[in-house]
């Protein structure tokens, strides 16, 4: 069974967390990254954010929303006012997965499994429980199938701010949709819209 649970350390805040995580082995998606690629920000931000997986760019330089949709999601934070230094920022997968159409071509990202996204699940849940946000900003499927349960789907679930499922101290979450299914969408101005009313939404819960 997939699972990062042996990898964890027993105590230490997340940058124990974050080292621990260098070398974990929980499922097979750590062979052919280049690295793990924990969350980074604010350790007691009121807002975390969670993403599918590192990308391309992200996995060469081993930190979260460093590239295109790093850049859309930081744009759009801003426009719905939420402050980027305050936040948290992380993904539910912490490598990595792609395929190469030919060897020593294009990395293309490829959607990781319920099973890996469910056995990265404890690094999640570790980063919730020290950061203690107030709410968690859910980006996409994979966050939401790790967050709210498997049959999370954005079209119906998003927009709207919940209790986070297993919480006790009132942390709410709301999905959304990803940035980088905006970046690919075919009418990206309304699916940018879309993101930020769900971003200015969020901002008024806080
Ligand atoms: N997409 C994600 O989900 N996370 C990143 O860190 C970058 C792109
Ligand atoms: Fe461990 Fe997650 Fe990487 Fe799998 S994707 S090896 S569970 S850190």
């Amino acid at each position: 069974r997939y699972d990062a649970t042996p990898y964890l350390p027993a105590r230490g805040g997340l940058p124990a967390h974050q080292r621990a995580a260098a070398d974990c082995r929980g499922c097979p998606l750590y062979r052919d990254a280049t690295g793990t690629v924990f969350g980074r920000g604010d350790p007691h931000a009121r807002v975390m954010l969670v993403g599918e997986q590192p990308g391309d760019q992200e996995d060469r330089e081993g930190l979260p929303f460093v590239g295109p949709a790093g850049r859309l999601l930081r744009k759009a934070l801003d426009e719905a006012g939420i402050d980027q230094d305050g936040v948290y920022v992380t993904n539910a997968v912490k490598h990595f997965k792609f395929t190469r159409k030919e060897t020593g071509k294009r990395r293309i990202h490829k959607q990781p499994s319920l099973r890996e996204t469910l056995a990265c699940r404890p690094w999640l849940m570790a980063e919730l429980r020290l950061v203690e946000p107030e709410l968690v900003i859910v980006l996409g499927a994979t966050a939401g199938r790790a967050l709210l349960g498997p049959s999370f789907r954005v079209g119906t679930d998003r927009g709207t701010p919940m209790p986070l499922p297993d919480s006790e101290d009132g942390t709410l979450v709301l999905a959304t949709v990803h940035p980088s299914a905006v970046l690919r969408a075919e009418d990206r101005e309304a699916m940018y819209a879309g993101l930020l009313a769900d971003l200015r939404t969020a901002a008024g819960v806080l």
